[in-house]
Parts: C-alpha cells; sequence; structure tokens
C-alpha cells in the first residue's frame, strides 16, 4: 500500500518535470517550388556532358577504323608519290564549258607537275590508274588532254578501257571503230584516230569490245603502236579499267612510259592504295604521281589552302574569253572527223623540254 502511494508520488513529481510541449517550432515549414528529387536541371547538364564526350570519342574511333586517303600527306607517306594535283568536287568536263572555268587551274597545275616530276622528257605516254570504278580516271585524262592541247600540243586520247569505255560519249563520237579494230586487223592508224573538235585534240576511240579484252592489250601491235604514237603526237593519254581484278591496266601500265594513280578521296583504304601501286611496279609500270579526285575543297580546311587559288590565280572573264568562247562554241557545232594530218610522224622538235 505503502509502496503503490509511493509509486504515484513520483509518478507525479516525474509528469510535473516533463515538459508539456515536446515539440518546438524553429521554423515554419515552406513548400519548395521544385521537386528536390529527381534534379531535372543536374540531369541535363550530366547528360549532355557525358553524351558529348562520348560522341566525340565515338567520331575518334570512326576516323581512326576509316584508313582510306584523307590527306596529301597520307598518299606521301603510303605511297612514297608526289600528289600531282587536287582535283575538287563537281568539277564539269572542260571543253564543253564556256568562259574560264576555275576548274582548268588544277587541272594546268596537274599538267604542270607531271612535267616537272617525270625524269625524262621522252616519257610522253601516259596512263591513268586506279583501284576501282568512278574514281575519275576518264574525267582526269579527258580534261588533262584538254588543257595540253589547248596549250598547243597535238594530243591522242586512247579509250584502252575495253571493259567500261567511256571516253566517246564526251564527245559524242561513236566508238564503233576503233583500238580494237586497229589490233585485230590491218587497219591504219588513220582510220581509227579521229580529230574532235578541240584544236590539237586527237582521239582513238575503243572499238567494239572483244571477249578476250586483256590478250588483245597484251600484244605486239600494241606495244608498237603505243611507240608509233608517242612519235606522232606530243603527249599521248591511254584510258584504262580499273586495276584490281583485271590485267588490262597492268599490261596498259608496262606498255606506257608513265602511270598516274587517281585516288577518289576517301574512298579506298591505304593498304588498297599500296596493291594498285604495287600492281603497277610489278610489271614494270612507273608511277609518276597521285591525282587527289573529288576533294570536298570546301568542307576540308586543309585543301582550302591548297586550292584557294584556284579561283585566285584563274584568268577572269574579261582576259580571255573570246578564244575560249569560240573554241567551245566550235567545240559544239563541229563534227568529230577522221584525219590524216597527224597520222604522219611529227616533225622532230628541238627540244622536248617544253612540251607541256
Ligand atoms: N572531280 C569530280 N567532280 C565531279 N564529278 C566527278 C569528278 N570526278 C569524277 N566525277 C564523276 O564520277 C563519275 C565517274 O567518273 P569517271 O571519270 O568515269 O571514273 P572512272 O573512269 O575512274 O571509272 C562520273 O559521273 C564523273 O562525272
Ligand atoms: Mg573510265
Amino acid at each position: 500500500m505503502l509502496f503503490r502511494s509511493r509509486l504515484k508520488q513520483l509518478g507525479e513529481q516525474i509528469q510535473k518535470q516533463i515538459q508539456t510541449e515536446s515539440i518546438i517550432i524553429h521554423e515554419d515549414p515552406v513548400i519548395p517550388r521544385f521537386a528536390v528529387s529527381p534534379n531535372v536541371m543536374l540531369n541535363l547538364v550530366l547528360g549532355a556532358v557525358v553524351g558529348l564526350v562520348f560522341g566525340i570519342g565515338i567520331a575518334f574511333f570512326l576516323e581512326f577504323l576509316d584508313t582510306s586517303v584523307k590527306t596529301l600527306e597520307d598518299v606521301e607517306r603510303y605511297l612514297q608519290v608526289p600528289v600531282l594535283a587536287v582535283i575538287p568536287k563537281e568539277v564539269g568536263i572542260l571543253h564543253k564549258q564556256s568562259g574560264s572555268s576555275p576548274d582548268a587551274e588544277a587541272y594546268r597545275i596537274l599538267r604542270t607537275n607531271i612535267e616537272f616530276n617525270r625524269k625524262n622528257p621522252e616519257d610522253n605516254s601516259i596512263t591513268v590508274v586506279s583501284g576501282g570504278t568512278g574514281e575519275g580516271k576518264s574525267t582526269t585524262l579527258v580534261n588533262l588532254a584538254y588543257i595540253c592541247a589547248q596549250g598547243g600540243y597535238t594530243t591522242l586520247m586512247i579509250d584502252a578501257d575495253l571493259r567500261r569505255p567511256r571516253l566517246h560519249t564526251f564527245f559524242d563520237i561513236n566508238n564503233a571503230v576503233g583500238l580494237t579494230n586497229y589490233l585485230t586487223t590491218e587497219l591504219m592508224l588513220e582510220d581509227v584516230i579521229l580529230q574532235t573538235p578541240v584544236d590539237n585534240l586527237y582521239f582513238m576511240p575503243s572499238g567494239i569490245l572483244p571477249s578476250d579484252a586483256a590478250g588483245i592489250l597484251n600484244s605486239r601491235r600494241m606495244s608498237e603502236l603505243i611507240q608509233d604514237v608517242k612519235q606522232r603526237f606530243d603527249l599521248v593519254l591511254v584510258d584504262s579499267p580499273p586495276i584490281l581484278g583485271v590485267s588490262d591496266a597492268s599490261v596498259l601500265a608496262s606498255e606506257v612510259d608513265l602511270t598516274m594513280i587517281v585516288i577518289q578521296h576517301r574512298k579506298l583504304p591505304r593498304n588498297m592504295l599500296l596493291r594498285v601501286k604495287q600492281a603497277v611496279e610489278n610489271v614494270g609500270g612507273h608511277v609518276i604521281g597521285v591525282v587527289l579526285n573529288n576533294v570536298d575543297v570546301r568542307s576540308d580546311s586543309q585543301y582550302q589552302y591548297y586550292t584557294s587559288y584556284y579561283t585566285y590565280y584563274a584568268p577572269s572573264e574579261s582576259q580571255s574569253p573570246v578564244s575560249h568562247q569560240k573554241e567551245a562554241a566550235k567545240s559544239e557545232a563541229a563534227p568529230a572527223k577522221s584525219v590524216a594530218s597527224v597520222a604522219a610522224p611529227k616533225p622532230p622538235q628541238g627540244d622536248d623540254q617544253d612540251l607541256y
């Protein structure tokens, strides 16, 4: 009984000591305007940074995987041959253009570099090769031929791409009679060489395509033909099919003095390029250099520097429009005709140094 009352007493004392208000409000709660989590802004910024780093990483990785030729140094380092010219994207066919075209400057540089890179001034037969189709062999050849002819040198184009002849289409000439007829029959050169509407520019079409294209090119008559036309013309340019896969181009490279490799910018892997060069050298051909074709000079900053002078130094419209336009008009009007004049050996030239 005593114990109980004592317990009650203690309970009352403790009750008194405990404060009635156990919670103290230091500050009134405020409802935030934005959710505390997730932090959208932070997540956005983090996402952007991580995405950017990842994207740049992937871009570098893809660039690392892409082993195609991208710079002039790439070519010179891997192939150990000079770059003779950088041909911009979207060049036209020069003899069909009226007025002076800035594109022509690239081909003038090509002509000059060929002249300075050949060891022997008598090396005047040149073929163009490439690893694959559509890299620009025929386009390069026809434009270079036009520039050389315009410079006053008698130039012969031979369409020896017997797989997919194309040169005749640039001049709207029929290719029914040409190289193959000459090689397989007793036809004379006069019968298969045509004069184009461009002064000084002559053309031997492919002729009807044989089933055995390589065999026909790899013949004594072909070698004799090259030797013959070398004497008659200042410059002989021979178009050829792709060199990887078919033997025609190697055969041609062995018959002519010099071989130019046309490379489509950012297309063929570097190791394939090396094979192109080896294919020429294996048959005793001599690679004079590389033409880097179809370069987007506007977006590739390193080429802007290299090619900006094309337009800068190109003759202005007022300087030489008359002769050029006359020539262009003539090109459109005059049909191709067969020639006899060039079939006669060219008069001996005292100094071949200034061929082009
Ligand atoms: N620098 C260039 N700019 C624009 N088009 C080009 C260029 N080089 C080539 N082409 C185009 O590419 C295609 C293939 O060119 P072509 O000269 O026939 O190649 P290949 O003779 O090597 O097969 C053609 O339609 C041609 O007009
Ligand atoms: Mg071609």
